[in-house]
Parts: C-alpha cells; sequence; structure tokens
C-alpha cells in the first residue's frame, strides 16, 4: 500500500495533509525517513512511525451502533441520510452495514469492512439468531407464544420457529422481546401482522450472542472488543 493512503486511512490526515508530512521528513519507515510519498510499505510489517508515533493499521474494523430511527441501512443513499454517514472517526470508504434495519428501527448494528464476517451472519444457511423488543398494538398472549413457536406463515415463506417472550401488556399495549433466525424484509413486523397486531416501535437489542451495550445512546457507536468481536462470530445456530 502507497504510505500517503496508509497513514490517511489511518486518520492522520487527508492526502494532502499527509503528502506534506512525508515531504517534511516527519514519517519513517523501518527507522529510515521516507520522503516519498507514494512509496510502498507492507502495512502488516512495516513499522512506520509519524512525529514518533507508531502507526497502528487495522485492516477490518468492527463497530457497534445504536441505530436511530431516520438512517438508512446503507453506505449510500439518494433521499435518507445512512448508518456509515454517523461514523465520524473512520477515514476509508469501505464500510457498510452487516445487514438491514428498516428506517424505523433502532438499535444494535454492526459496521464493519469485514465482508467475510457478514457473509457468515447473513447467509441464510446460518440462522444466525437476532433477538428483538417490540411495542406493540394489542394484547400478546399464550396462543401467540404457540403460533411463533410454530412458526408464523407469511405471504412468501414460513418463518422457522421463533421465541416469543412477554415483558409487559398494558392498556391495550404489549412490550415483548422475539427472537427470529432468518433475516427476512419487515419479518418482525410482518409476523405480528401476520396474528392481527401491529409492531409500533422495534429495536434490536441482540446478535448471536453479543448484546447491544446499554451504555450507547442512540446514535452513538463505539468499537468492538475482541471478546464481542468472538461472541459475534462464534455462534452460528445450525437448525
Ligand atoms: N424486522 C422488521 O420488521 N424490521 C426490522 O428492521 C428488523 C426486523
Amino acid at each position: 500500500m502507497r504510505l500517503d493512503k496508509l497513514l490517511a486511512h489511518s486518520g492522520y490526515g487527508t492526502r494532502k495533509e499527509v503528502k506534506s508530512y512525508i515531504r517534511h521528513g516527519l514519517v519513517s519507515v523501518n527507522g529510515k525517513i521516507v520522503k516519498k510519498d507514494d512509496y510502498h510499505v507492507d502495512q502488516k510489517n512495516d513499522i512506520i512511525i509519524i512525529d514518533d508515533e507508531i502507526v497502528k493499521y487495522e485492516e477490518f474494523v468492527y463497530y457497534m451502533l445504536n441505530k436511530p430511527a431516520g438512517f438508512v441501512s446503507a453506505s449510500t443513499d439518494a433521499h435518507y441520510p445512512t448508518v456509515v454517514e454517523l461514523i465520524d472517526d473512520y477515514y476509508r470508504d469501505d464500510l457498510f452495514p452487516i445487514g438491514r434495519l428498516d428506517i424505523d428501527t433502532e438499535g444494535l448494528l454492526i459496521l464493519s469492512n469485514d465482508g467475510q464476517l457478514a457473509h457468515q451472519l447473513l447467509s441464510p444457511k446460518n440462522h444466525c439468531p437476532k433477538i428483538y423488543y417490540a411495542q406493540v398494538k394489542g394484547i400478546v398472549d399464550e396462543n401467540d407464544i404457540q403460533l411463533f413457536l410454530q412458526g408464523i406463515k407469511l405471504e412468501d415463506f414460513t418463518c422457522l420457529s421463533s421465541i416469543l417472550n412477554i415483558l409487559k401488556v398494558a392498556n391495550g399495549m404489549s412490550e415483548v422481546t422475539v427472537e427470529i433466525y432468518e433475516g427476512k424484509f419487515h419479518q418482525v413486523k410482518r409476523m405480528f401482522l401476520a396474528i392481527g397486531k401491529e409492531v409500533l416501535y422495534l429495536k434490536r437489542i441482540q446478535m448471536n450472542d453479543l448484546k447491544l451495550d446499554k451504555n450507547l445512546n442512540i446514535g452513538e457507536y463505539r468499537r468492538l472488543s475482541d471478546e464481542e468481536l468472538n461472541r459475534l462470530k462464534n455462534k452460528s445456530v445450525i437448525q
């Protein structure tokens, strides 16, 4: 990789700024000052120092976002702001959301540049478990729990057996959690519609074994720890 690209992608400035740092002799590679901005470095093995600081280049990055409503789960969009625009400490252009939440859905969304992890989590064969918290118009009851367990039939497919858990029922409204193993378009909303109920608010709270950090406010994000990344990667239930 070119030295100026690596520095810009690691957050040390714009391409123009880092070229200037290089030309002014502020950057060394393996102990030698390099003044050519198109100098090629081995980003895995070379030791690059800028202004006395060792440059840490990460090939893959993983963010946990508490997605707000009003943002589309995409890298670019002609009409709406995207979740990628919320990540303002990332300096490359290869970040994407792993999976989609509807524009009005909130909660746990992973953003990364790791295509292999995305494939693992999104492949329909892997049945990655996802847990949602929902506020539903209507009284959700024991019968609905059984219907979800049996597998809700939608127009185009039948959902796998899913776990519906009632948290609270009051004033004609229900608060529930639901665990599903596919990621069809509007799946949770359509499952409730199929039993005659309407989802008024939806938030994803877990994906595989990774829970949304309760300390992240809506719209906030942070990097995943190694331990969280393993939790996200390791558990894909084959049913
Ligand atoms: N199910 C839905 O209906 N919407 C989402 O955003 C996610 C799951």
